[in-house]
């Protein structure tokens, strides 16, 4: 049975910065995620907040959201099967150290902050972080 999905992806400034975005969108089209959406955005602090609030009492919070809003980022709504799973096994673990090989993170993480990019981690966040970009 088909489970086409809809995921929430972001290139990060580090990666946007490093000219990395088409290698990267590469990556999803040949693993059959459809790029539906595509935008290249510079968000402010307060919404890099408001999109990273599940992390408000993490010691990295602050930094974190000081990041996001750094510099321009592509937000992208991905389709396709089982996309939220795909996306997350594409992208690799949190810390590039400790990411798979031929995982983004892997390829072009710089630590685990600069990261590269972010993929929603359920259906349930996918429908919400693709509603915070992409619905007024
Ligand atoms: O992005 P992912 O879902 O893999 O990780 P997360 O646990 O949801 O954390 C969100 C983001 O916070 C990560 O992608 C990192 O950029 C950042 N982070 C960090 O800077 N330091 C940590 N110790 C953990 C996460
Ligand atoms: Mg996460």
């Amino acid at each position: 049975m088909s489970n086409i999905e809809q995921t929430l992806s972001i290139i990060k400034p580090d990666a946007v910065e490093r000219n990395l975005s088409e290698n990267i969108k590469n990556i999803f089209t040949k693993n059959d995620l459809k790029i539906k959406e595509n935008k290249k955005i510079h968000i402010t602090k307060d919404e890099a907040a408001e999109f990273y609030k599940v992390h408000q009492s993490k010691p990295f919070y602050n930094d974190l959201c000081a990041y996001l809003s750094s510099g321009p980022i592509i937000v992208m709504i991905l389709e396709g099967e089982n996309a939220v799973l795909v996306n997350r096994k594409l992208m690799g673990a949190t810390n590039p150290l400790d990411a798979e090989e031929n995982t983004i993170r892997k390829l072009y993480g710089i630590s685990i902050d600069k990261n590269s990019v972010h993929g929603s981690d359920s259906i349930d966040n996918a429908k919400k972080e693709i509603e915070f970009f992409f619905k007024n």
